[in-house]
């Protein structure tokens, strides 16, 4: 079985604007300077309003870009909403589907987080669909089953190593500064790679990302990613520094 390729995924969430595109560019250029090709993939996840800029910029670079979030229909009277595809023609490569936010706030349920996952294939996207327990559920020890509930409703049918990448995000790590264990991590890791290889296969299973995010910083990037089964990160308030984003990524460099 081939190890996946690391991803670092930036969510810039609600922050940014155009004039924020030389924090892009002196990410790309801090990424030419490393050597870093063939050891891991970085990606920025900017606010839509900046995705085709974003995508213009990065042309030639080593930075992909990511949307936030998708509709699930193709079009329609769905007023400020945006379509996968949408999503493409501004050249985003994957759309993160599912953060907690978004679950907590606009109270997307596992099946629509699925239907939005299939939407991005459809229009020939990765999804990287985000799965996590809150504090409460930590405390109750209902951390796997949370988890493995919420990633098996929330992969669609066609779901495979090319098209989904998972990120594992505690819900009560994200801002907070807080991370879980390495225990912790490597156990609910293990449990998702369990259950994607018992939905794939042992070779597909086995080749899809499984991300951590969570409190990523530059000064815990190389301990969280050197735990089993974590193929990257998926970084928050840390990705929109580009010296930031660089540090972690330096977890992969030579
Ligand atoms: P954080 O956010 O890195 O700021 O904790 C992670 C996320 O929400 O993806």
């Amino acid at each position: 079985m081939s190890k996946p390729m690391p991803l670092v995924a930036g969510n810039w969430k609600m922050h940014g604007l155009r004039s924020s595109v030389g924090e892009l560019a002196r990410l790309a250029e801090g990424l030419a300077g490393i050597s870093l090709q063939g050891r891991c993939e970085v990606m920025i996840c900017p606010p839509a309003t900046l995705l085709a800029q974003f995508a213009d910029q990065s042309a030639g670079t080593l930075v992909r870009i990511g949307a936030q979030n998708c509709h699930a229909e193709i079009s329609g009277a769905h007023t400020g909403e945006l379509a996968a595809e949408m999503l493409a023609d501004a050249g985003a490569s994957a759309i993160i589907v599912g953060h907690s936010e978004r679950r907590r706030e606009q109270g997307e349920t596992s099946g629509d987080v699925a239907a939005k996952a299939a939407a991005a294939h459809r229009a020939g996207l990765s999804a990287i669909v985000c799965v996590g327990e809150t504090q409460g559920e930590r405390e109750a020890g209902r951390t796997l089953a949370v988890v493995t509930e919420q990633l098996s409703r929330s992969l669609p049918d066609g779901a495979r190593p090319a098209n989904s990448i998972i990120a594992y995000e505690p819900v009560w790590a994200i801002g907070s500064g807080l991370t879980p264990g390495p225990g912790d991590i490597a156990e609910v890791h293990r449990a998702i790679r369990t259950l994607l290889t018992g939905r794939m296969g042992e070779e597909e299973g086995g080749s899809v990302r499984i991300l951590y995010g969570g409190s990523v910083k530059p000064a815990n990037a190389s301990q969280l990613m050197a735990i089993a089964n974590v193929d990257g990160a998926l970084v928050g308030g840390a990705s929109l520094k580009a010296s930031d984003m660089l540090g972690i990524v330096a977890a992969y460099a030579r």
